[in-house]
């Protein structure tokens, strides 16, 4: 679908990063933009940068862990602009704990952000587009909804349930002109790495790659595949980008990822046995916290 100035997008998780920067790209083609997050003084910046790209905001300050939110989000979006060309799930958060040191409540905090806010703003969406017999919904996952990191359990199994609810979904629209498509993103430079809860996965993250690298040469260990961190506006331009080449397939944002997810189906212990130096640096970091916080 082309993006343009009669394009409807609503994107969740607008107030910084990578929905922030799909925002400003609808923007400048143009397309009114609805931007869903839960700080409104971020919302309102990004909706001036909208503004000034060209493009018409629209702020829905909202909880998207929150049932009742997401259909006030969807339903006002109805009543002001009458359909829905593009829904960005992308809203998210990620989590920094061991699975025995996970609370309930954060396991079930990571799937409510992360995969019931995809399903209630999805379905409530729907039949709009299938009226309408256009849409995209977009939902981003994570290469982490492809493959195991460790330290953020609740994360990636959030993760991989987005990936297959969108291809359950890709299923049922078969026939349609309505797509649904998964994004996979590896490193991106946004809030995301420290804004995690239980702690900031990000700086885990810093203190064991350089130890990894120890690890390798102390151990002979082949050094872990991580990809090169990218720019929050790249990410998003890839995104408008399946948007538009009306993409329907798992859209991995950074070079190398996909191999390494078609490796995890086919021979799991191989492609994890590639990051066993990063696992045992992340997990000497990880103990090491206990006895320093
Ligand atoms: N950065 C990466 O390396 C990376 C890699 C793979 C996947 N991803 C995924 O990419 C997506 C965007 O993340 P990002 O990297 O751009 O990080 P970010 O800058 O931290 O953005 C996350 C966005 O989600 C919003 N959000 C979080 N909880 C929310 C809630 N309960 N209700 C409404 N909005 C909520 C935040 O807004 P408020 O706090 O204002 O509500 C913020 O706008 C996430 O789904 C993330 O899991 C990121």
């Amino acid at each position: 679908m082309k993006i343009d100035a009669s394009t409807v997008v609503v994107i969740t998780g607008a107030s910084s990063g990578i929905g922030a920067e799909c925002a400003v790209a609808c923007a400048q083609k143009g397309a009114s933009v609805v931007l869903v997050a839960r700080r409104e003084s971020q919302l309102r910046a990004v909706a001036q940068r909208v503004l000034d790209a060209g493009g018409s905001p629209m702020v829905i300050v909202a909880d998207v862990s929150r049932e009742d939110d997401c259909y006030r989000v969807i339903d006002a979006v109805a009543t002001t602009h009458g359909h829905i060309d593009v829904l960005i799930n992308n809203a998210g958060r990620g989590n920094h704990a061991s699975v025995e040191d996970t609370p309930t409540a954060q396991w079930r905090s990571m799937f409510n952000v992360n995969v019931d806010s995809v399903f209630w703003l999805t379905s409530r969406a729907l039949p709009l587009m299938k009226k309408a017999d256009r849409g995209h919904i977009i939902a981003i996952s994570s290469v982490a909804g492809r493959y195991g990191h460790p330290f953020n359990a609740a994360y990636v199994a959030a993760k991989h349930a987005v990936v297959g609810f969108i291809a359950a979904l890709r299923t049922e629209l078969v026939g349609t002109n309505v797509h649904a498509t998964t994004i996979c993103p590896a490193g991106v430079v946004t809030e995301w790495a420290d804004a995690t809860e239980g702690g900031s996965i990000g700086a885990l993250y810093a203190k064991a790659i350089p130890r990894s690298r120890m690890i390798s040469r102390e151990r002979g260990l082949g050094i872990a595949p991580l990809s090169k961190m990218m720019s929050a506006t790249d990410c998003a331009s890839i995104i408008i980008d399946a948007i538009e080449r009306g993409r329907t397939d798992d859209v991995f944002t950074h070079a190398g990822t996909k191999e390494i997810a078609v490796q995890a189906v086919e021979d799991r212990c191989t492609q994890e046995d590639r990051f066993e130096s990063l696992w045992l640096a992340m997990r000497e970091a990880y103990d090491a916290q206990g006895t320093t916080d």
